[in-house]
């Protein structure tokens, strides 16, 4: 994988083996427990959310705390997807001001989501 590979093309990454998916459910899930859910309670599960769509990504050590990826979990990190960022800052739901490209770029990581990570909710407005 080059460096820059995935961060511009992230829709090359569809698994080899893909998971078998449960169908996606629609359960409102509020900030707050959204935000519980970032792999430091082992009560809770890990979740990402991306244009309020929560993904259960537990199954994968890379959102898991001092892991690459874990500045996602727990959060909408929409924002953070569409630019490449991994800056916390950057982790948050708002989207829709950004450049076309970037907003293609959110929808190729929301397809990568989809193809791997069961749906487990809506992020509660
Ligand atoms: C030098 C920079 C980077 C390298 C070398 C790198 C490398 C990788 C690798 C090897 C994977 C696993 C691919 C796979 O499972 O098929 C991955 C996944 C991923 N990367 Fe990066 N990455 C970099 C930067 C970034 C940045 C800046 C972001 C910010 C959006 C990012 C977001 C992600 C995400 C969301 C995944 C998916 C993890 C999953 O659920 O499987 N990466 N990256």
């Amino acid at each position: 994988m080059s460096k820059s590979g995935h961060v511009n093309e992230p829709k090359k990454f569809t698994p080899k083996d893909p998971p078998k998916l449960n169908p996606p459910k629609e359960d409102p899930i509020t900030m707050e427990e959204l935000a519980k859910c970032d792999g430091t309670h082992s009560s809770h599960l890990t979740y990402v959310a991306i244009m309020g769509t929560v993904f259960d990504v537990s199954g994968n050590t890379a959102y898991s705390p001092n892991n690459p990826y874990h500045v996602f979990a727990g959060k909408d990190a929409s924002r953070a997807l569409a630019q490449s960022s991994l800056k916390p800052a950057d982790c948050r739901p708002d989207w829709e001001d950004l450049p076309e490209k970037e907003k293609g770029v959110l929808k190729d990581w929301f397809t990568f989501f989809s193809k791997r990570y069961n749906i487990v909710g809506k992020v509660q407005k």
